[in-house]
């Protein structure tokens, strides 16, 4: 499998790379979860990465392609799920010329639609797990114990990025410089669209249904 998970803030990529990653084996590539950990260990990515995170803006190009080409280059038989990248047309650019050199290209790109008024609702009761990445929601996906991830056990959190005012910014970005790349991939031929509103398993049924695995 070697596909990108595209949609706005809030849509569903990251809880569902990891469905994905578990069932077909292949590779969950988070550009904002590898970006994450920079910031936490201080290291230069993070450094430059903090501050466009905290309000909700886009990291600059270069530095995101640099840490996808890295991760990509080490995946193995099973393919990649990527999420939240590309996001940009020269990130998508960029991702076209890697997966070319590497003789493996992308098969599709599924964009989960989900309304604003719901995008708002579930980045607002949203939790994380800072150490292994994956996404709860207080009234939709809580996890078995208050507050603590199911798969680590570590004390889940709330993004200082899923704040209200970022939440508005992430938004409107994604509307400006993320949306315009649908028409790229459509062009292409490679754009799946999936209504992403509903059950959690039922949104995979939609997306694995989209792709024709089984
Ligand atoms: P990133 O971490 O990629 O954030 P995002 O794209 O804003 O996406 P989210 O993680 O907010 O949402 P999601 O779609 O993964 O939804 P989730 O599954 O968690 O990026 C963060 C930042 O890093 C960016 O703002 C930017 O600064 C930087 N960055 C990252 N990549 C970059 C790039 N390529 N270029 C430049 N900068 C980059 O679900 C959300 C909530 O909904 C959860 O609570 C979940 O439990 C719940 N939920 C999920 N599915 C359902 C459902 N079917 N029904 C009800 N609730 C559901």
């Amino acid at each position: 499998m070697r596909i990108v998970l595209f949609g706005a803030p809030g849509s569903g990529k990251g809880t569902q790379a990891n469905l994905l990653e578990q069932k077909y084996k292949a590779a969950h590539i988070s550009t904002g979860d590898i970006l994450r950990e920079a910031v936490a260990n201080k290291t230069d990515v993070g450094l430059k990465a903090k501050a466009y995170m905290e309000r909700g803006e886009l990291v600059p190009d270069d530095v995101v392609i640099a840490i996808a080409k890295d991760k990509l280059a080490s995946i193995g038989e099973d393919g990649f799920v990527l999420d939240g990248f590309p996001r940009t047309i020269a990130q998508a650019q960029a991702l076209d010329e890697a997966l070319a050199g590497l003789g493996r290209p992308l098969e599709a790109v599924v964009n989960l639609r989900v309304d604003r008024e719901e995008l708002i609702r579930r980045l607002s009761g949203r939790r994380v797990c800072p150490v292994c990445g994956e996404p709860y929601h207080v009234d939709s996906k809580p996890p078995k114990e208050s507050g603590r991830c199911d798969r680590c056990g570590a004390e889940l959190v709330h993004r200082d990025d899923d704040k209200p005012e970022a939440v508005a910014n992430r938004l409107q970005v994604y509307e400006a410089q993320t949306a315009p790349l649908l028409g790229y991939y459509e062009r292409k031929g490679l754009l799946r669209d999936v209504d992403a509103v509903g059950e959690i398993d039922e949104v995979l049924s939609r997306i694995t249904a989209s792709l024709g695995v089984g």
